[in-house]
């Protein structure tokens, strides 16, 4: 299949990750899936039908009525190179999980549809396959300098509603050897954070719309500069 975009460092298809699926060549998985909560936009403020209030209206994420291509996806993986998965912590973690890390927002998130008082703020990373097991220092709560509400901040910066911070990408790629796979770019942030690290990236993203955006991105980012 004729990539939508290339570069030295990444090759992004557009299409069905399950039915493209060059990324399994990859030697590590560094993915942020639908998470399988059927999000509408304003979801923080949704309504007894289900339906968002917010006055951007945004019709929801392919595929995220439920876990099921997440976890067909992780089936073609397989266990044996490692991964790294995002998702809603009230939902079912994928399986194989051997560790939980925490994407903690800033101080401008999640602050519509609270419970109780508390932010919508955490998002979890699990560690799925063999990952080494030791003596560990670092916390595995992970934080970002990038601003993830308001015009400003990461959605509104990159086009969609769930893009994810560059150097929190990093981070997580920084711990792995080779070449990256997502089978769920949205609007790239794994594939720039890849190749900011000198990394080889393979991407596959179902909405024209979003390889658009990550064509425009990569197209226009400096090579090596540090972008949230
Ligand atoms: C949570 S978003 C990823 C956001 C991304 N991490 C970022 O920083 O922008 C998940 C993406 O998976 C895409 N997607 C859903 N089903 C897919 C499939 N079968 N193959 C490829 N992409 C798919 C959706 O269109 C959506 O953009």
């Amino acid at each position: 299949m004729t990539p939508y975009y290339e570069d030295d460092y990444v090759t992004l298809y557009h299409g069905d990750s399950l039915e493209v699926t060059d990324w399994t060549a990859a030697d590590v998985l560094v993915t942020d899936p639908p998470y399988g909560r059927d999000w509408k936009s304003g979801s923080g403020m949704t309504n007894a039908e289900g339906r968002g209030r917010g006055s951007k209206a945004h019709g929801g994420i392919a595929n995220d009525k439920d876990t099921q291509v997440r976890d067909a996806a992780l089936g073609l993986w397989g266990r044996k190179r490692p991964a790294v998965v995002f998702g809603d912590p009230l939902i079912q973690q994928p399986g194989g999980a051997v560790q939980a890390l925490a994407y903690v927002k800033p101080l401008d998130a999640g602050i519509k549809g609270a419970h109780a008082g508390f932010r919508r703020d955490i998002e979890m990373i699990y560690l799925v396959g063999p990952w080494p097991v030791g003596v560990g220092g670092s916390s595995s709560a992970l934080t970002t300098g990038a601003l993830v509400a308001g015009p400003r901040g990461l959605a509104t910066r990159y086009g969609h509603p769930h893009a994810k911070p560059v150097d929190v990408l990093e981070r997580l790629i920084a711990m792995t050897d080779g070449v990256v796979g997502d089978p769920f770019s949205g609007s790239g942030s794994t594939l720039v954070a890849a190749r900011n690290l000198g990394r080889r990236a393979i991407g596959v993203e179902v909405s024209e719309e979003y390889c658009e955006k990550i064509a425009g991105r990569l197209a226009q980012q400096t090579l090596f500069e540090g972008v949230l």
